[in-house]
């Protein structure tokens, strides 16, 4: 099976930084875009241009900066909004404007107040708008907000009309989270049935994760053939945030024998984006994060340790180099065995006669009963307190 590519838009510094309590300086947001093109992400929307002087000159010197991403700014389908964006964009090497409107009747009706058809046109208004300055160098991507409460019909009508409007990438958000994966992928596939000219642009997602589909769900719409999908790193995103990037990525990476795409990142580089993301954003990341949080490689037990020691495979399903950590972790605690008890004494030097290490094994249970982590501070103490060794 020949597989196509999946190109991956980051929108960590857009959408992950309206995470309740982010506030990210125009310094710390180039840094974060240069870790993103050094992890190869395809597109970095860096902002929304209009919504403030700090997001407009962060996206200008992005667009200067960053050579290898296509760099993005979001816009209303507003004139002066989509002005802005091209005039923060225009000295980048590649560039994309994103413009939007929402499409479901909820947000139609108590947030827009206009009709249907009024949303439709300024959809196509938009897109041609964007096309028309920005000439044919740039991209223009169009999102459908609230794509997954907004009637089908209607939305095929909206994708058919930005099509032919120009757009490259017609994205289809799940905006509020409120989509389960097999109804996704039927949506996405239906889209891609009975839209005329759909294969003119890219379908791409935008996937939120109220109910924490999110990942699962990007993952669907890939199956039924989208070729963009929008995430963050580390999930930021407003509520309950985004996909991850990480996770979308490592999962198509890990199962390449299911998925029938490839990315071009560098997953090497997950790591330490991931750090770099969360310590400039203040948002720690869960110990159980996939991927990304401490224990994705952490094990504790001592039949999992022991497993693990023998071949790593048993337990795990990727490699820690894969995303660029030097190895797993064993982690000494109450469930762990003499294998991994064992290894530590090596990797510390330490050298005891078999009847000194049941004994300190002895000591080391009893230990961890008491105490969750154990150090190497605490085995040496233990060692020292044992008789003939130390
Ligand atoms: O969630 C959403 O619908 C968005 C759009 C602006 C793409 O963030
Ligand atoms: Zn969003």
């Amino acid at each position: 099976m020949k597989k196509e590519k999946l190109y991956i838009f980051d929108t960590t510094l857009r959408d992950g930084e309206q995470t309740p309590g982010v506030n990210l300086t125009v310094d710390e947001k180039v840094q974060i875009a240069k870790q993103l093109e050094r992890l190869g992400v395809d597109v970095i929307e860096a902002g929304f241009a209009i919504s403030s002087p700090a997001d407009f000159e962060a996206i200008k010197r992005i667009a200067k900066e960053v050579r290898n991403s296509t760099v993005c700014s979001l816009a209303r389908a507003r004139e002066e909004d989509i002005r802005t964006a091209w005039e923060a964009l225009k000295e980048g090497n590649r560039v994309r404007i994103h413009t939007f409107i929402a499409t479901s009747d909820i947000h139609l009706k108590y947030k827009l107040k206009i009709s249907r058809e009024e949303a439709l046109e300024r959809a196509v208004w938009a897109v041609k708008f964007a096309r028309e300055i920005m000439g044919e160098k740039a991209e223009v991507e169009f999102s459908a907000e609230d794509a997954g409460r907004t009637d089908l019909k209607y939305l095929y009508e909206v994708i058919e009309a930005v099509i032919e409007a120009g757009a490259d990438v017609v994205n289809i958000p799940d905006t509020v989270g409120y989509a389960v994966p097999d109804e996704w992928y039927e949506k996405i596939l239906s889209i891609r049935e009975n839209v005329k000219n759909v294969d003119r642009a890219i379908i791409s997602v935008h996937c939120h994760n109220d109910l924490g589909l999110a990942t699962a769900n990007s993952l669907m719409a890939v199956m039924a053939g989208a070729r963009q999908v929008e995430c963050t790193i580390n999930g930021l995103g407003e509520r309950a945030g985004n996909a991850a990037l990480e996770e979308v990525v490592m999962a198509v990476k890990v199962r390449s024998d299911h998925f029938p795409v490839y990315t071009d990142i560098d997953t090497k580089q997950i790591y330490k984006t991931s750090q770099l993301v969360s310590r400039l954003t203040g948002v720690l990341i869960s110990k159980t994060k996939p991927i990304v949080g401490d224990n994705a490689f952490a094990h504790e037990s001592g039949i999992h340790q022991h497993g693990v020691l023998a071949c790593p495979e048993t337990y795990e399903i990727m490699k820690p180099e894969d995303i660029g950590l030097k190895e797993s972790k064993i982690v000494l605690g109450k469930h762990s065995g003499r294998h991994a008890f064992r290894k530590k004494l090596e990797e510390m030097g330490v050298e005891l006669s078999e009847e000194q290490f049941e004994e300190a094994f002895r000591k080391f249970k009893e230990l961890a009963s008491r105490k969750k982590e154990i150090y190497d501070v605490d085995i040496e103490l233990l060692i020292e307190g044992l008789e003939g060794a130390g």
